[in-house]
């Protein structure tokens, strides 16, 4: 990994081409389009931030047809860039990384079957019951230590064959782990669980939503983490920074079944090449940088830490998590650090989350780390003190 000055050197310099090329714009219209006054310092999650001006002119660039004729350029060569880029088959473009995790849960099972589920999981946790809801699938939940299910898990879940049980077809894993603070799956422990799924008939699908920033984090480049699964579902809208869409890849059966259900969940999209021209931009510009965002992490981690009654373990990603201790109330928190122009969310009732970004610099990070510095201060002397 590079070291953390370059990292944030990196981040100037993209800042620095941005205004560049906004002062230089040849479409005004398009680089001054307005955009909603961001409260001063956004870290509730990578989902938040806008498009730069030099995406915003490759959205405006894209040739596009009716994708649901098979007719827009943009999303064909978006879809077929990220099939090389997993390794896999085939890619459907689609919107979010929900419809991405649903369709693969979709297309790799049959009503009735069970899926092996971290119980913390963003599919078991964040997507209202979608596998029963979608597919009639029923959710085996276990415990992962920080988002990791192990190959015992799978081998105590799966049940001889047996006409009152209902038959584990599919795994899914989750990398990084949302829930555990950004935390990354080691590659050989995916491996293992991949290895022994397919020794007994199972699938496996990996929510790798922030799958890029795990790669840019180990140096375990893409294809060596979605070769440890059927399909794997990886999301633009996150760290890389575009409005929408993420892809979804896997075995070219798979994916057609996957874009036949699209259709009928009303996912069918037509001119989308404005959309995959984002994501195309985001994956030329906007992935290398985000180590910036693991550094300024890693900084906000260090600063939060210092203040008294919060514990935060050191982020492996660009997700931190604060654990307060009574007196400190995480609601209490969240209203003072708004009051000071910060804003996270709350992630359970002893925590908070915040999540680096593109449009979090140095300055923002700084910003945050006073503000809650402040707030806690503040709550912690208490009314009328
Ligand atoms: C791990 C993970 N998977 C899937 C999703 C769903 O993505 P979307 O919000 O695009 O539906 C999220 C969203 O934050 C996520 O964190």
């Amino acid at each position: 990994m590079r070291a953390n000055g370059g990292q944030i050197r990196t981040c100037r310099a993209v800042r620095g081409a941005r205004a560049a090329t906004l002062a230089a714009a040849d479409s005004p219209g398009i680089d001054s389009a307005p955009m909603t006054t961001p409260p001063a310092v956004d870290l509730r999650s990578d989902t938040i931030t806008r498009p730069t001006p030099a995406m915003r002119r490759a959205i405006a660039g894209a040739a596009v047809g009716d994708d649901v004729f098979g007719d827009d350029p943009t999303v064909l060569a978006l879809e077929q860039r990220c099939a090389q880029l997993t390794g896999k088959e085939a890619a459907l473009f689609v919107t979010s990384g929900t419809m991405g995790n649903q369709l693969a849960v979709n297309a790799l099972t049959t009503p009735g079957d069970e899926v092996l589920l971290e119980a913390e999981s963003h599919i078991f946790l964040y997507e209202q019951g979608g596998i029963a809801a979608n597919s009639g699938c029923l959710a085996h939940i276990v415990r992962g230590a920080r988002g990791v299910l192990a190959p015992e898990a799978l081998a105590g879940a799966l049940r001889a064959e047996d006409d009152h049980a209902a038959r584990l077809t599919l795994v899914c894993a989750e990398n990084t782990h949302n829930r555990a603070g950004g935390a990354i799956v080691p590659l050989e422990r995916l491996r293992a669980l991949h290895e022994l799924a397919r020794s007994r008939g199972v699938r496996m699908h990996l929510d790798g939503a922030r799958l890029w920033n795990a790669s840019v984090a180990s140096g375990v480049p893409v294809p060596a983490w979605s070769a440890c699964a059927d399909t794997v579902m990886l999301s633009f809208s996150k760290g890389l920074g575009a409005p929408v869409g993420s892809i979804l890849a896997g075995p070219a059966d798979v994916v057609r079944r996957a874009r036949r259900v699209r259709k009928r969940w009303g996912g069918g999209m037509r001119q989308a090449g404005i959309l995959a021209a984002a994501c195309l931009h985001a994956l030329d510009h906007h992935v290398e940088r985000l180590a910036d965002d693991h550094a300024r992490a890693r900084t906000l981690a260090d600063g939060l830490r210092e203040c008294p009654g919060v514990t935060v373990a050191a982020p492996e990603t660009n997700i931190v998590i604060a654990e307060l201790a009574p007196p400190l109330e995480v609601e209490a928190v969240l209203e003072s650090l708004q009051a000071r122009g910060v804003r996270m969310v709350a992630f359970g009732p002893r925590r908070i989350r915040a999540i680096a970004h593109l449009d979090v610099d140095d300055d923002g990070i700084a910003r945050a780390i006073e503000a809650f510095r402040g707030a806690v201060e503040a709550l912690a002397e208490g009314p009328g003190r």
